[in-house]
């Protein structure tokens, strides 16, 4: 750990970043035309690299209304094959480095009618149907403490905030049970009848390992979810990656003026 954090230091000139944001599918855009330092992962011990389609992987820092911003352009999965300890490792290598809060954004499919496809969603509470936790294994004490609770994972004070910056921005955000699955195929008809009945309304493949280890961490923690499809069996047809970056691309402007409006009131 010592070797990925002090090369991001270095990088950064020593800056601690007041927020660490994930980008999850199709909003790799987000930083387009800002200007800042990018870090590819290749170069940072400790991280994967990403090849989803859609996902650039390396971090970027940038400054903007006073707040310094690390984001995470492109995530590690889980059924990409690594570990969950493999997949969350930048979370720990950011509360290292000080960093108090992050945002964890994510294409998700929706169980709910009412939340259609290019809606987002703002993460109240999760389930996490991943049969796995990043937390399994000897404890790192200097981190968190080995039985964390989990209670309020995602910050309700940050969620009051992005709740008020969504009236502001005129966007319509709901609050809502994100739940998570290995992947990576899309859920049956039957498995998301029944994350339904268990309280789900939307579901990915991301976000729970990187919010259970930054909640661990004490982090503050800030979860996005935009709906990029209506998750098997809910509506007719069937679903395809290329939907879900789709959605993503259609979304993103939204998606930009929130986060750009949550970054600047948090
Ligand atoms: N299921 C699981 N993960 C997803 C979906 C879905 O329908 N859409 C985007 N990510």
């Amino acid at each position: 750990m010592i070797n990925s954090l002090n090369y991001i230091k270095e990088k950064l000139y020593g800056i601690v970043p007041d927020v660490a944001v994930v980008l999850g599918s199709g909003l790799g855009s987000f930083t387009d035309g800002l200007e800042g330092i990018t870090i590819p992962y290749a170069e940072i011990s400790g991280f994967l690299t990403s090849n989803v389609q859609g996902h650039k992987g390396s971090l970027f820092y940038y400054e903007k209304n006073d707040k310094k911003i690390l984001v995470m352009q492109g995530r590690f999965h889980y059924y990409e094959g690594h570990s969950m300890q493999e997949i969350t490792y930048p979370v720990k290598v950011f509360s290292k480095l000080g960093i108090k809060k992050i945002i964890l954004t994510n294409a998700a499919g929706s169980l709910d009618e009412t939340l259609l496809p290019g809606d987002l969603m703002l993460i109240k509470d999760h389930i996490n149907y991943m049969g796995n936790n990043p937390l399994i294994g000897k404890n790192d004490d200097s981190l968190g403490e080995r039985f964390p609770d989990m209670s309020e994972i995602y910050s309700k004070k940050l969620r009051q905030i992005a709740l008020l910056c969504a009236k502001e921005c005129e966007i319509d955000l709901t609050e809502g049970v994100y739940a998570a699955t290995m992947g990576p195929s899309y859920e049956t008809p039957a498995e998301i009848k029944m994350l339904k009945i268990m309280g789900a309304n939307v579901v990915g493949m991301s976000t729970i390992p990187e919010a259970i280890v930054a909640n661990w961490c004490n982090m503050e923690v800030l979860g996005l979810s935009l709906v990029s499809n209506y998750a098997a069996g809910v509506k007719m047809g069937h679903l395809s990656h290329s939907e879900v970056i789709g959605a993503g691309q259609i979304a993103s402007e939204k998606v930009k003026k929130l986060l750009n409006s949550i970054l600047e009131n948090i």
